[in-house]
């Protein structure tokens, strides 16, 4: 039995530490009401207060922060890259001119810090429209619309900090593409890159992808389009070239390369590099890697991925249960029924797992919502529609007042 530490506080990593948890000693930080009521430590210390044999940092925040960089500085096994690798993510115009510079193909754009600039290319460009915040907007701060005014509008807000402070004083204006989105994760071990199953995620609030983009609505894996042959060509058409060029320039990228595809009629194009694991993603990824978790991960921070398996059986499901008025405004303080005393549902489903993300406790012991995203609810089975009718299940068990939530993820996939 090792010793991790889990840094972060959402479902993600509620679904990485009770994954970890089966088998190894798990410290979450900070972790929330969800984490700790299923009996999983919690620490308020932070994680270079801890010690254990390895640190799996979720959030991009931290990573971008140089927590990683500070904890191997302080002789510790990390899952995540340090600053440099994570610039990746925390800066989307340094991301751009990475992926040129690498040769990996995806939208042509152009980033300005100046309006007037802005605005005369944007005319150059046809619908749908895509802006984006080069700094971190929590998945946010991207818009796409066939509206030129709308557009227009959107890059005078995000320049002049209303919308989006600091993250937005630069843009990204690009090429919008047309397809289905796939995450495909990668574990990197500083050399090898190595593709975890692929995964769809739900990014809009509404069904039919329509509504404004969030934090990922649902997810499920493996995801139905991209076979062995897509996979094959995605890690040697942009992975591998991405491996070349951290290395080039003297990144050792130990975590998670998270590739953000858009499958056009033209073949895969890169939308986004994260540095991390996804969420939702995660909620359904780890479920499915389960016991043997830990060694891919530890295998990855420890420089060590030559020969390792990561093919899986099973399906899994995952729909995130948000607050009225996700995403512009969450509630907090609606009271949660349907859960039980350990956070998961009250009369257990076989292959239901409930991850928290914004809950708390409330005074009688029962959970309330506290954040955008309350709870993600996994199915998992040997088939999507089974994975997809045990999570609905789940959901239609837990409820409060103003629930978002989408009600067909994963139904295309049928
Ligand atoms: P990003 O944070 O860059 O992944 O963008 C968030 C979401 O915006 C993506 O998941 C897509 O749904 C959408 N998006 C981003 N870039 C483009 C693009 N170039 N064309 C069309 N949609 C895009
Ligand atoms: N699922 C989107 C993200 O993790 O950024």
């Amino acid at each position: 039995m090792s010793r991790c530490v889990v840094v972060g506080a959402g479902a993600r990593e509620h679904a990485l530490a009770q994954t970890l948890a089966s088998r190894h000693d798990v410290v979450v930080t900070p972790g929330n009401a969800g984490i700790a009521a299923q009996g999983i430590a919690c620490s308020a210390a932070g994680a270079t207060e801890l010690d254990a044999d390895l640190f799996v940092i979720g959030p991009e925040q931290p990573l971008v922060d140089g927590l990683a960089d500070t904890l191997r500085a302080q002789g510790k096994s990390v899952l995540g890259p340090g600053v440099d690798g994570a610039r990746l993510e925390g800066s989307k115009a340094y991301m751009k001119e990475f992926l040129n510079a690498a040769g990996v193909p995806t939208a042509a754009y152009g980033s300005f810090s100046d309006e007037t600039r802005a605005l005369e290319f944007l005319a150059t460009m046809s619908a749908p429209y895509v802006i984006k915040t080069d700094g971190l907007a929590a998945g946010k701060g991207v818009l796409v619309t066939n509206d030129l005014d709308e557009a227009r509008a959107d890059v005078l807000d995000k320049l002049r900090g209303s919308s989006f402070g600091a993250a937005g004083s630069t843009v990204v204006i690009e090429e919008g593409l047309a397809g289905e989105e796939c995450s495909l994760l990668f574990l990197c071990d500083g050399t090898r890159a190595t593709p975890l199953v692929a995964a769809q995620d739900f990014k809009r609030v509404g069904d039919g992808d329509r509504g404004a983009n969030t934090g990922g609505m649902g997810a499920y894996a493996p995801m139905a389009a991209m076979d062995s042959r897509a996979v094959t060509e995605i890690t040697a058409t942009m992975v591998e070239p991405t491996m070349r060029e951290l290395r080039r320039r003297g990144i050792d990228f130990r975590g998670v390369l998270y590739a953000g595809l858009m499958l056009t009629k033209d073949g895969p194009r890169l939308l986004e590099y994260n540095v991390r694991f996804g969420d939702p993603e995660t909620e359904v990824l780890a479920p499915l890697y389960g016991d043997r978790l830990y060694e891919l991960l530890e295998r990855a921070a420890n420089g060590d991925l030559r020969g390792v398996d990561t093919t899986t059986s099973g399906c899994a499901v995952t729909v995130v249960l948000a607050a009225h008025g996700y995403p512009q405004h969450p509630r907090a303080g609606d009271v949660i029924s349907g859960l039980g005393p350990d956070g998961q549902l009250a009369h257990a489903l076989e292959g239901v797992s409930i991850f928290h993300a914004g809950t708390r406790h409330g005074e009688h012991g029962d959970f309330m919502t506290a954040g955008g995203r309350v709870v993600a609810v996994t199915g998992v089975a040997h088939s999507v529609a089974l994975a997809r009718r045990r999570a609905y299940e789940g959901v239609s068990l837990v409820t409060f007042e103003g629930q978002v939530a989408r009600t067909d993820i994963a139904a295309a996939a049928l």
